[in-house]
This record gives structure tokens, sequence and C-alpha cells, in this order.
């Protein structure tokens, strides 16, 4: 239970920042639309699947089959490393640091505005305290990830501004 309520996060971060930095991206590719969507949609799979294959490697660590843990992991090595790494460069998903913060920064601020405030709601109102109390934890969790990416922002600004100074 615990694991799926992990899994649920996991890709309602992924679909947030995804989501949020396609969006952005989309403007700057030659790509069609409907490609940018089953890019979009290739990528959640691939991440998802990624995340659940390294926690059924856990799980068969636990049981004392290395042998398929191992299987588990060097799947999601392929999972990340080349299926979402290679359609998330036919989608433009990276762009420049300061591009990625500003990205981060509204990935965060949805998970926190939105995302987690209304999942929290309406797992109190429907009865399932523990998930409540989990997304208000992950929701305060990304309070801190926002602020961070923040402050590294700013670091990055002023580093371009000292660098476009130094040229002049
Ligand atoms: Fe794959
Ligand atoms: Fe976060």
């Amino acid at each position: 239970m615990k694991i799926k309520v992990y899994l649920l996060l996991f890709v309602a971060i992924v679909i947030g920042i995804l989501g949020l930095n396609l969006a952005s991206a989309q403007k700057e590719s030659n790509i069609s639309a409907r490609t940018q969507e089953n890019l979009s949609i290739a990528m959640h799979g691939e991440a998802f699947a990624y995340a659940k294959y390294l926690l059924y490697a856990e799980q068969a660590q636990k049981h004392g089959h290395p042998e398929l843990a191992r299987l588990f992991e060097e799947t999601a090595k392929v999972e990340r490393l080349q299926h979402f790494a290679e359609e998330a460069a036919l989608a433009g998903l990276v762009g420049s640091d300061a591009d990625n913060l500003r990205d981060a920064i509204k990935g965060e601020s949805y998970e926190i505005d939105t995302m987690y405030r209304e999942f929290a709601e309406q797992a109190k109102t429907r009865g399932d305290p523990a998930a409540a109390d989990r997304f208000e934890e992950v929701r305060s969790d990304e309070m801190g990830h926002r602020e961070a990416f923040k402050t590294a922002l700013a670091k990055v600004q002023n580093e371009l501004t000292a660098t476009k100074q130094d040229v002049r």
C-alpha cells in the first residue's frame, strides 16, 4: 500500500514537471504537436517504469533473489538512461541552467499550490488520513525544493550578469 502511494506521488510529480516543461519546449521544437504529446506520454511511462523497477529490485533483494534484483536494476537503467533520455532529447526537455531552474520552480509551485493541496484535501474528505498526511508532508518538502531552486536561480542570474559586465 505504502509503495503504491509513493508510486502515485512519483507519477504525479513527473506529470507536473514534464507537463509544464514540455509546454515551454514545444515552442522551440519542429516536432508536431501530436508527436510532442506522444513523447510526453512515452516519457511518463519510462519514468514510471524506472522508479517501479527499482522498487521491485528492492523487493527481490529482500526476498533473497539477487539475480532478479539485478534484472530489474539493469532494465531500470535502460528505461532511464536510454529510453527516457533519448525521448527527452527529441522533445527538447532540457534547456539552459536558468531555463531548467525556472521550469523546476514552476513544477514545484504547481505541486505546492495546486496538486498536493488538492490531493491532501480530497484524501481527507474521502477518509484516507494516511494519504492526506503523506501528501501534506511531501508538499512541505516541495517548498524546500522550490526555495533551493530560487536561490540557485538568483546565483545563476548573478553569474550571467557578472560575465556580461566582464565582457564589456
Ligand atoms: Fe522502455
Ligand atoms: Fe520536488
